[in-house]
């Protein structure tokens, strides 16, 4: 499964690209509101940072207009996804740029029915919200689970990408589900790092050999 950042802010995402285990970006309109600058600016500098696919998003709410901004997004930077929000006139915008070649990424997706439609436009990658799923007490894994087996059942090359996620475990059960791609936000991405053991672990081991020098020291003479 791959990894994306979902965030906008740059520092952030330089920071983590260098370990080496993130595969894209997807931003969003909120996230680029709580960056400063001009956001043109900040997504050819996120395009530069991380080679993989950086999803922008259009915010026309008609056909035209989605097209005219999609095709400007994707003159950003050849890795530029656009993001094309859920909706008839989405719909038929993902199905236009796919036939230009450009990518798309169909963005708040809430059903399985929403998901088939997208794909059958031809969208690159498709936005199920888990987090905003269980928000109104549903499940969100159950939805991607289902968007996952019909893309399998029915051959659909659009790729899976687990969006509005919460927490390590989303992580987890997306990858468990066969979930092409998660995107995550900083909080969620760092805490993947984390145990308790492994803390106690590294603790341990650097105590023990405290004990390890001082005996060579000691055998040395020294
Ligand atoms: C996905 O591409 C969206 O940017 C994101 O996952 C939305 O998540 P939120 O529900 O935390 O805003």
């Amino acid at each position: 499964m791959k990894f994306f950042l979902d965030t906008a802010n740059l520092e952030q995402i330089r920071e983590r690209a260098q370990l080496g285990v993130v595969d894209g970006v997807t931003t969003n309109p909120s996230l680029l509101a709580r960056e400063t600058g001009d956001w043109r600016a900040t997504l050819e500098k996120i395009c530069q940072a991380v080679p993989g696919p950086i999803s922008a998003e259009v915010v026309a709410e008609d056909f035209e207009g989605m097209i005219r901004e999609g095709r400007e997004l994707s003159r950003i930077a050849p890795n530029i996804v656009v993001k094309i929000p859920m909706c008839r006139e989405g719909v038929r915008a993902i199905h236009a740029l796919s036939k230009e070649k450009i990518r798309t990424n169909a963005t708040l997706i809430f059903s399985p029915a929403q998901a088939l439609l997208v794909a059958k436009a031809g969208a690159t990658y498709v936005s199920p919200f888990i987090g905003r799923i269980d928000d109104i007490a549903q499940e969100g894994l159950e939805v991607l689970r289902q968007i996952i087996e019909i893309y399998e059942v029915q051959d659909l090359p659009t790729e899976v990408l687990a969006a509005s996620i919460r927490h390590p475990m989303h992580v987890v059960e997306a990858a468990l589900a066969g979930s092409h791609v998660a995107t995550m936000p900083i909080a969620v991405f760092d805490q993947l790092f984390r145990h308790p053991l492994t803390d106690r672990g590294i603790q341990l081991f650097l105590d023990d050999w405290k004990q390890v020098e001082a005996k060579a020291k000691e055998a040395r003479g020294s």
